[in-house]
């Protein structure tokens, strides 16, 4: 199921008694943050604050919060049905997704697909307020200061929108725009995504970069434009396949650059490749704050919105919070596209207090010597998985979310010269731990059986377990022995 705009998903998660009105005035500076640490740290409900002290605009807080509206959020009741879906989408030639023609050849799982390709519309509610030039004043959005030690107010869920200049391919990603003043923001795209590649090609053209910022709409756009999708891919056909239904692109007002028409709010402008600003400290995923660095700055020139327009934000800092459940729709959704890789993959876990790239836990079908190592050097060359810090190998039978038993198989079964790997690489550009910003140290544990080919020569144990007929045995007397 589609949802046509945000509006549509608050009614939802109203029904379902999955969202609380706050009507109790409160301040966006740090006010809000607290409300909501508190409520994510209870596992509660999505938020919305309508009585925002010095604005109108009502702003909506962990909406994404919890795995079941993390579900519901991308149209379905279980994100492995999602999964299920992204397995059969899989067996069309990646070839095939880069034009119309292409898919309409593979019907009829190709006409699902063209169904996938955003539909161009020529007005939207996004622009019933139309604001430009003087007009421009970012300080009328309710836009939060997160923590106390933050450099200032930031906008943290906007899908920003830029072309690279060869090929012409849109690219939305989620990068945090700290509000400078009435008109500009920082742009906080990390040196390893498609955005700041965006960008460098433009500089090399000695080219400003337009940009356009999205926030609101179809849930589903806001996890497309997190997902760790490969460069060429659109976004927006990603949010079109999960809502099973094209995402309205309009033109924007005064760049070349088309965006949801359904939003809540856009904001235009572009970034001037010759201008950096310090951006930060922000309370970051991680839970600690990342320090002040010099970024693009984003100069609005337009903005447009709807005439009683929803604010969506939302708030990082120590998990659990609102973007591990994002970072769970990842593990799930992307756990195909691995397995299409290797095979011998069974499940993925990439724990809450990992924030999504610096633990993964991982269980193969081990078929050879090394194998365990053969996976964590797969992981780290690919994608957005380069990142991750601790990669944890276990065999087939041992389930990946069941910390207690992952962590029992790690402390009991390696050996620590041989089943240790330090490998060098990318970091990503929030990791404080490493000596060099973007580049460190990650760890792979191989907490596999060992095996005599990698050169155990003892016997390894057994593993102590009930045998079934005594299972059985006491199943029977259970009841009886008043235990519960
Ligand atoms: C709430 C949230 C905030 C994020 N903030 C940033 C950010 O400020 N900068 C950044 O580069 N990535 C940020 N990310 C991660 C990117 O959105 C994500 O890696 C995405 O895949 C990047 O897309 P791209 O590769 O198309 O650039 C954030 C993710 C989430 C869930």
């Amino acid at each position: 199921m589609a949802y046509k705009d945000l509006r549509e998903f608050i009614d939802l998660l109203d029904r379902r008694g999955e969202l609380r009105r706050i009507s109790t005035p409160v301040d966006c500076s740090l006010e809000i943050t607290e409300i909501t640490d508190r409520v994510c740290k209870k596992y509660g409900p999505a938020l919305l604050f309508e009585n925002v002290i010095g604005h109108d605009t009502p702003v909506l807080t962990n909406a994404f919060g919890s795995a079941q509206r993390m579900a519901w959020a991308l149209g379905a009741e279980n994100l492995e049905n999602i999964a299920a879906e992204i397995r059969t989408f899989l067996k069309v030639p990646f070839s095939a997704l880069s034009s119309k023609l292409e898919m309409l050849k593979l019907m009829p799982l190709g006409k699902r697909l063209v169904d996938c390709f955003p539909r161009q519309v020529n007005n939207g509610p996004c622009k019933e307020v139309i604001l430009k030039g003087e007009a421009v004043d970012l300080g009328k959005i309710p836009v939060l200061k997160c923590w106390p030690g933050d450099g200032g107010p930031f906008i943290t869920l906007p899908l920003v929108f830029t072309k690279n200049p060869q090929t012409g391919k849109r690219n939305a990603g989620m990068y945090r725009l700290q509000v400078f003043d009435r008109n500009t923001t920082g742009m906080h795209w990390h040196l390893h995504h498609n955005g700041a590649e965006n960008f460098r090609d433009h500089k090399a053209l000695g080219r400003k970069i337009e940009v356009a910022v999205a926030l609101g709409g179809d849930p589903a756009l806001a996890y497309a434009a997190t997902a760790p999708l490969p460069r060429d891919m659109d976004e927006m056909v990603f949010a079109g396949f999960l809502r099973k239904a094209p995402v309205n692109l309009v033109k924007c007002e005064t760049v070349d650059l088309e965006v949801p028409a359904d939003a809540e709010y856009i904001l235009e402008g572009y970034v001037d490749p010759e201008e950096l600003r310090l951006e930060g400290p922000f309370g970051d995923h991680t839970g600690y704050y990342s320090q002040a660095a010099r970024y693009p700055v984003f100069h609005v020139t337009c903005i447009t919105h709807r005439k009683n327009p929803v604010y969506p934000a939302t708030i990082v800092g120590k998990p659990p919070m609102e973007d591990c459940y994002l970072g769970k729709a990842t593990e799930r959704l992307f756990l195909p596209l691995l397995q299409l890789h290797l095979p011998e993959i069974v499940d993925l876990n990439l724990p809450l207090e990992g924030v999504f790239h610096n633990c993964a836990i991982i269980s193969i079908k081990k078929a050879y010597p090394a194998h365990a190592k053969k996976i964590m050097n797969a992981v780290w060359g690919m994608g957005q998985m380069m990142f991750t810090k601790m990669v944890i190998i276990v065999d087939e039978h041992v389930d990946v979310h069941d910390l207690s038993e992952v962590w029992w198989r790690v402390y009991n079964n390696i050996d620590a010269a041989r089943d240790v790997v330090i490998m060098e690489g990318p970091l990503d550009a929030l990791d404080h731990a490493s000596p060099y910003a973007h580049f460190g140290a990650k760890m792979g544990i191989d907490a596999t059986r060992a095996w005599r080919s990698e050169g155990y020569t003892r016997a390894w144990p057994e593993e102590i377990t009930m045998s079934e007929e005594i299972k059985r045995r006491v199943d029977e007397k259970w009841e009886g022995l008043g235990i519960g």
